[in-house]
């Protein structure tokens, strides 16, 4: 496990926006892109509430993610990690606090579609079950929907990146359910977003596709900043570099997942289960 810094560092930027880290999928324009991450930090989340019906899902969560960092989400169900990244992808609007992408743009008051325009990209397991009834959308076209002409020169790279380059004729429907998720993943990675949010990536994936999410994530952190929510620990201790928990809509411990496996508040509330 890498050496983690200091807890009140934790905070700043992971990585050097400009590290020289491999480039798998062409996205080394990304700094280039406009956003405007003057401070090394690509996603700002202060003080967020949000309740339905009263219930409050969210409680002054704050959260920073740095440019190029690989974070993990952990916690209970019901933590609201779900409603955060609803919150980052302008699905759910907060009560009240802070969310901006890069330095200037304010997340609420942004639509979804400019939100996911603007370089967020999210997966979830349930968009899944939208790509399974395309049964008749080659894997190909599917990578290609949502493209224009010179962003499709990026599809060949993405289809290797994923590892379905073979795999390009099939109709999406019948490949196996990790390759779905992979596909998924192609799919966001075709439109170059800065940041990805994926919630529960590795559910119901086989133990060698879990391994090879792991590589492929890794591989994909400093071009790209990465949320990822996950459960199973295995997979959690493979990538992170940083552990957020949340609990009951806030920030319950954050630091490397040695520490807060260690953290007593987390043991009891998550872990020690
Ligand atoms: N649209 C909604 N209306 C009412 N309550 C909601 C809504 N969305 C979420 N909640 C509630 O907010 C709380 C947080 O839910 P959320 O889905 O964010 O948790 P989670 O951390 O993603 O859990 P899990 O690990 O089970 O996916 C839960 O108690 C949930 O029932
Ligand atoms: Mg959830």
């Amino acid at each position: 496990m890498r050496a983690t810094p200091a807890p009140d560092l934790m905070l700043e930027p992971a990585y050097d926006p400009a590290g020289s880290g491999r480039d798998p999928i062409g996205t080394s324009t990304l700094a280039n892109k406009g956003l405007n991450v003057r401070h090394g930090t690509i996603l700002t989340l202060e003080d967020i509430n949000v309740s339905f019906d009263g219930f409050k899902a969210l409680t002054n969560l704050t959260l920073y993610i740095g440019v190029g960092e690989l974070r993990c989400i952990i916690g209970p169900n019901g933590a609201g990690k779900t409603t955060m990244m609803d919150v980052i992808t302008g699905k759910t609007r907060p009560d009240n606090g802070v969310a901006y992408f890069g330095e200037t743009l304010d997340l609420t008051k942004m639509s979804e579609v400019q939100i996911a325009q603007s370089g967020i990209g999210r997966m979830s397991v349930f968009e899944n079950l939208e790509l399974a009834q395309k049964t008749n959308k080659s894997v190909w076209a599917s990578l290609r929907a949502k493209l224009t002409g010179e962003q499709q020169d990026r599809i060949d790279e993405v289809l290797q990146t994923i590892k379905l380059d073979s795999s390009r004729s099939r109709p999406a429907g019948l490949l196996s359910h990790g390759q779905k998720q992979f596909l998924e993943i192609g799919m966001l990675l075709v439109q170059d977003p800065q940041l990805l949010l994926l919630d529960e990536p590795v559910a119901g994936m086989t133990d060698a596709e879990t391994e090879f999410t792991a590589e492929l994530f890794k591989s994909l952190a400093r071009k790209h900043s990465l949320m990822v929510v996950e459960h199973d620990m295995g997979f959690v201790g493979s990538i992170a570099d940083h552990v957020t928990v949340l609990h009951q809509g806030s920030v319950l411990a954050e630091g490397s997942l040695e520490q807060v496996q260690n953290d007593e508040r987390v043991i009891e509330v998550y872990l020690g289960r």
